[in-house]
């Protein structure tokens, strides 16, 4: 009878709702690992990024650190001729993407990853669909025993999807010091928003086995906001594997997509970091906060730090992937924030929580880097605009074997370590 208990929805045969031929196909894609050994080197690789419109994939965080860009095959040779003038070293870091999207999904997992058990999605073993992850949401909501859990809707994207957030607190009408955690906001990222679904229910199910979530709840209210670009994502999944930005239709552009960590209001600058053309992956769009879903978000977070909520948020995560990085602002300027130190403290009992867990190493540092600026980012905007004092961004695994395209065999492992790290950051920050 368990059976009838738990496992309501069966499909057996997988069936995604994009044919085939809607699938965008990296046959021929490469991604190059660049070595630029100059900061006037690098300038010019970037000048060629900007010309091909390359994706970038890796940005490096110093000199001596590598740069990945996926080129098409149709521009390689171009591309290539021209690195090769910069007298660059050039190498090819994976050889043809699509051989790597294909080896993502686990096969014996493909067979079942569209059961659904009532009780819980196998959370540890398949990335899930956007409609799947809301069903999922109002489950937790439903079967909450102990914690108080509550949705909001916080604003909609482009195409009118909901964006969702979810709070996890002791009692109702908890009015705590907050946590906020959103997953996301770039579409290809995948564990990303596995991440978040994880922590989500370790929060929920897990405050009786768990002594520090019941110790963190005592202290803080989490607001979790795992699809934060709902539409960019789903287009990930069925048309574009690779998508990042978010679904804008740019008015005099072929291209679609903003990319939503460039479009944020605090020394918003397409020069830096960003773009001002549409077919850029890192669009930084017409305006700061021109886009649905950063504005969303943008005003959720002063509506917690206003007068009404007495600046509550103490903490705000954005979560990434990929390069296994813990970084503090800023990332619009060189400079680093004056409280720098508390944010390295704080980011350094995460990262060796972190490292017990499988031995992954991450690494500390500010979001700019010596060389590469990037303005308009959420993590600077809460911390700048809004106040938070903590805010960070992070780059979840790995370090470039799969990238984006990290293996649903790695969901596991991924979101255990990731969850101990944000866990030492809270009980770290509760005594702080
Ligand atoms: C999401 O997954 C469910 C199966 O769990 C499927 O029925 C639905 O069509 C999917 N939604 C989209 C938009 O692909
Ligand atoms: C870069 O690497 C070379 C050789 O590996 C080394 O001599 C140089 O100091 C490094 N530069 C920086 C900035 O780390
Ligand atoms: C993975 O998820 C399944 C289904 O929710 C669960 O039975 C299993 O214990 C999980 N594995 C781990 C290691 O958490
Ligand atoms: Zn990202």
């Amino acid at each position: 009878m368990r059976i009838a208990v738990f496992i309501l929805v069966i499909e057996s045969v997988y069936v995604s709702s994009a044919t085939p031929s809607q699938q965008k196909s990296f046959h021929g894609h490469k991604v190059l690992d660049i070595l630029p050994r100059t900061e006037s080197e690098l300038k010019s690789i970037l000048n060629l990024i900007e010309e091909y419109e390359l994706d970038v994939w890796y940005e490096p965080k110093n000199l001596n650190d590598s740069l990945h860009v996926h080129v098409e095959p149709e521009k390689l040779g171009q591309v290539l001729s021209h690195l090769k003038k910069l007298g660059s070293e050039v190498k090819v870091w994976i050889e043809n993407v699509q051989k790597l999207i294909d080896g993502s999904f686990t096969p014996e997992d493909n067979l079942q990853r569209r059961v659904i058990m009532q009780r819980s999605l196998n959370l540890n073993k398949t990335y899930y669909n956007y409609s799947e992850i809301m069903t999922y949401l109002d489950y937790v909501q439903e079967n909450a025993r102990g914690v108080h859990v509550s949705q909001q809707v916080i604003g909609q994207s482009v195409k009118g999807r909901d964006l969702r957030v979810l709070k996890v607190s002791r009692s109702s009408n908890s009015a705590k010091k907050a946590i906020i955690i959103d997953g996301g906001i770039h579409a290809r990222e995948w564990i990303s928003l596995a991440s978040v679904i994880w922590m989500m229910d370790k929060l929920v199910f897990n405050p009786r086995n768990d002594p520090d979530v019941k110790k963190l709840l005592k202290k803080f209210d989490f607001y979790l906001i795992p699809v934060l670009n709902p539409d960019g994502y789903e287009f990930s999944r069925t048309n574009d594997r690779l998508w990042r930005k978010n679904r804008r239709i740019n008015s005099g552009s072929n291209c679609v997509g903003v990319d939503l960590n460039r479009n944020f209001d605090y020394k918003w600058n397409p020069n830096r970091g960003g773009s001002r053309n549409p077919c850029s992956t890192v669009y930084s769009g017409t305006r700061a906060l021109s886009e649905p879903e950063s504005a969303a978000l943008a005003s959720f977070i002063n509506s917690l730090m206003g007068v009404d909520n007495g600046g509550r948020v103490q903490a705000y995560l954005n979560i990434h992937s990929y390069g296994q990085y813990w970084l503090y602002p800023w990332g619009f300027t060189t400079a680093y924030p004056v409280d720098r130190l508390d944010l390295d403290n704080l980011a350094q009992v995460a990262v060796t929580a972190i490292q017990k867990v499988n031995g992954k190493r991450f690494t500390v540092g500010s979001s700019r880097n010596v060389l590469y600026l990037a303005a308009g980012g959420s993590d600077d905007y809460a911390k700048g605009s809004a106040g938070v004092k903590y805010s960070y961004t992070l780059e979840l695994r790995d370090t470039g074997a799969y990238g984006f395209v990290l293996p649903e065999k790695q969901i596991l492992p991924a979101c255990e370590e990731t969850w101990a790290g944000v866990k030492a950051f809270a009980l770290a920050l509760a005594k702080s």
